[in-house]
């Protein structure tokens, strides 16, 4: 018996033995990434096949959680080749977040299909950490066939909170989006997620405003050479500000995270 034992465990190592090699010289999670969008397209054709009507009622409601514009934007995290695209209502706006950056090109084919849809980006990321999504931009979240497999449903969660426009129950039992975020608000908030464009806005103004005020006083200097100096400076201060904002955020996504291990905005 202990022979038998012996000898079944030998040929089973003998046969995951070449996975082990690719594990250990790095290629068995390469492998898997390129082959698993071929298998999850036929998966998904079956899938939804089957589960057509649940997934129909399932996301029947999605208009409801329309932003004040009217316009629904979703985010689909582990987006896979898109198999939910055709049951999202037309006009959506859908953002698509994997952190396998070869279902690109599944995608494509599903956005092709489903000409009613509003594509805005692909985003190749873990959901535990989609930085690249901005705090308060959507209005649904949706997550299918997911969170088994994911290294942490808690952070995940955390991060669809923080991407999730805030909403508020009414009377009737309705979600409606938070509209006690008034316009001052909002722009506050903006300004403090994009600090260099009020600062470029304020700048260009007040140059052009020091530009005005001084034109009576420019003694014998050309009107026109006057203005020439006044749209220079004013385009200085703006693009200044631009490249500063460019750098802050490169600064605030990639290198800060690595260097302080904080998580990333
Ligand atoms: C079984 S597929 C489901 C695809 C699609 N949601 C569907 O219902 O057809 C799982 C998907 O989750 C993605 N995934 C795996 N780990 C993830 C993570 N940590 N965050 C986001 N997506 C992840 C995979 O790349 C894959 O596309």
């Amino acid at each position: 018996m202990a022979l038998t034992v012996f000898i079944l465990r030998l040929a089973v190592l003998i046969l995951v033995l070449p996975l082990y090699l690719l594990n250990f010289l790095g290629l068995w999670s390469w492998i898997c990434k390129k082959c698993f969008p071929y298998f999850l397209v036929r998966f998904s054709e079956m899938y939804n096949k089957r589960m057509a009507s649940k997934k129909r009622e399932l996301f029947s409601n999605l208009r409801d959680f329309a932003g004040p514009s009217g316009k629904l934007s979703l985010l689909e995290l582990g987006c896979g080749t898109g198999a939910n695209f055709k049951f999202y209502p037309p006009g959506c706006m859908v953002t698509c977040v994997d952190p396998n950056p070869n279902f690109e090109k599944f995608l494509i084919k599903s956005i092709a299909e489903n000409r009613h849809l509003q594509f805005e980006r692909f985003v190749v990321a873990a959901g535990e950490n989609m930085h690249q999504v901005a705090d308060n931009s959507m209005d649904a979240v949706v997550c299918t066939l997911v969170l088994c497999s994911v290294e942490s449903q808690e952070r995940i969660l955390q991060e669809v909170c923080r991407v999730l426009r805030p909403r508020k129950m009414s009377s009737d039992n309705q979600w409606s989006a938070d509209e006690d975020e008034g316009q001052l608000s909002r722009l506050i908030r903006k300004s403090r997620d994009s600090p260099f464009v009020p600062v470029g806005i304020a700048g260009f103004m007040a140059v052009v405003s020091y530009g005005l005020y001084t034109l009576k006083s420019r003694r014998d200097q050309k009107m026109s050479i006057h203005l020439i100096h006044m749209r220079v400076a004013a385009q200085g201060f703006v693009v200044g500000a631009v490249t500063l904002g460019v750098l802050y955020s490169m600064y605030k996504d990639h290198i800060r995270p690595r260097l302080f291990n904080v998580p990333k905005k």
